[in-house]
């Protein structure tokens, strides 16, 4: 498997060598590359998704992703700006399906921002739609009649759009407790009422799955409320961009939640839900467990190996049930140590 590490601006360069770190540990085949993205990559070459970068993407089995994002650059053009090359790298590999898992930690429930026994329950899955929505709509400023600036950003989505990410969401809830929630805004947005009808449409090829539907603003509200009555949640991209953040919060810290990008193939990108955090770069104090259990979600959906990815999740597991806890869960431990207990939890497996 050729895997592309791209560690990109911020905190991704610290949290990546803790990912290589815990790869090391497993000595599996793989070949590596590297390139750079994001603001790392506008510096060195004027562009956040360089040609060799998208080249190498291309070519590649998976890619690691680190995190893109520097507020120097926060006044460059819109197209050059350092979040265009993940959305430029979704958009070219037709990363459509995006997976973001939330759940809770044994050991952590005092660290979540709800009550421990409403955090406890928490294990859902989002399934974000990623190549759509008014991420990719046409934008823009105008001039309206009467002479103001407008901005605009145009909310759209294709039936084949849905349906796509609906058979993604209900063979995901298939694989898991059988219960399917889409969340839109039918109510007020005509987006929304296709993507619902779609929804029930596909439904009927997954009897065996429950689905229910919900408003994105009443979602927002149980998922603080009673997060534990989720399984696997099917939205669109920018309901579960917001939606992503504020479950991570549930778990306990946003250092926590990994995720998978996934096309049609077997090719995907694998990147924490955070993103550079430039207040804390450089300080070793970033929580690298979100990068390294995107290693794992890298080598169960790309890598066909489970095995790995569990033995990875479950070091992670035993590392936080230890008392493991870095600034943002409210402990002392900097990302090398953090990284270090992966590895020696590894270890120990392997020698236990
Ligand atoms: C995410 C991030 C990105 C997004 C940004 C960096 C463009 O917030 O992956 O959730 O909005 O999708
Ligand atoms: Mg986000």
């Amino acid at each position: 498997m050729k895997i592309l590490l791209l560690a990109g601006d911020g905190i991704g360069p610290e949290i990546m060598v803790e990912a290589e770190k815990v790869l090391a540990v497993l000595a599996l085949p793989v070949t590596l590359d590297r390139a750079l993205v994001g603001g790392a990559a506008y510096a060195a070459t004027g562009h956040p998704l360089p040609p060799e970068t998208l080249d190498k993407a291309k070519a590649a089995d998976a890619i690691l992703f680190g995190a893109v994002g520097d507020p120097r650059f926060d006044n460059v053009e819109r197209h050059l700006r350092p979040e265009q090359a993940i959305l430029g790298l979704r958009a070219a590999l037709g990363l459509f399906a995006n997976l973001r898992p939330a759940k809770m930690f044994a050991g952590l429930e005092d660290a979540s921002a709800l009550r421990p026994e409403v955090a406890s329950a928490i294990d859902l899955l989002i399934v974000r739609e990623l190549n759509g929505d008014v991420y990719f709509g046409e934008k823009g400023t105008r001039t309206t009649a009467d002479g103001q600036r407008e901005g605009y950003d145009v909310m759209a989505y294709s039936e084949s759009e849905v349906r796509r990410i609906a058979h993604v969401a209900f063979r995901a809830a298939q694989g898991r407790n059988k219960r399917l929630c889409s969340v839109d805004k039918a109510n007020v947005l005509e987006t929304s009422q296709l993507w619902r009808d779609v929804v029930i449409e596909v439904a009927a090829e997954y009897p065996d799955v429950t689905l229910t539907h919900m408003y994105v603003d009443n979602a927002a509200m149980q998922l603080v409320r009673n997060p534990g009555q989720f399984d696997v949640v099917v939205t669109g991209n920018l309901f579960g961009d917001i939606l992503s953040d504020q479950a991570s919060m549930c778990v306990g810290s946003i250092g926590l939640l990994a995720s998978a990008s996934l096309s049609e193939g077997k090719q995907g990108l694998y990147e924490p839900i955070h993103g550079s955090a430039p207040d804390i770069a450089g300080k070793g104090v970033a929580n690298p467990l979100a990068m390294i259990l995107s290693l794992a979600m890298l080598l169960r959906h790309s890598g066909g190996d489970e095995a790995s990815a569990a033995r990875i999740e479950t070091a992670v597991a035993k590392v936080l049930a230890d008392g493991c806890r870095g600034a943002d869960l409210g402990g002392d431990m900097g990302t090398t140590a953090l990284g270090d207990a992966v590895v020696s939890a590894l270890n120990n497996q392997t020698h236990g």
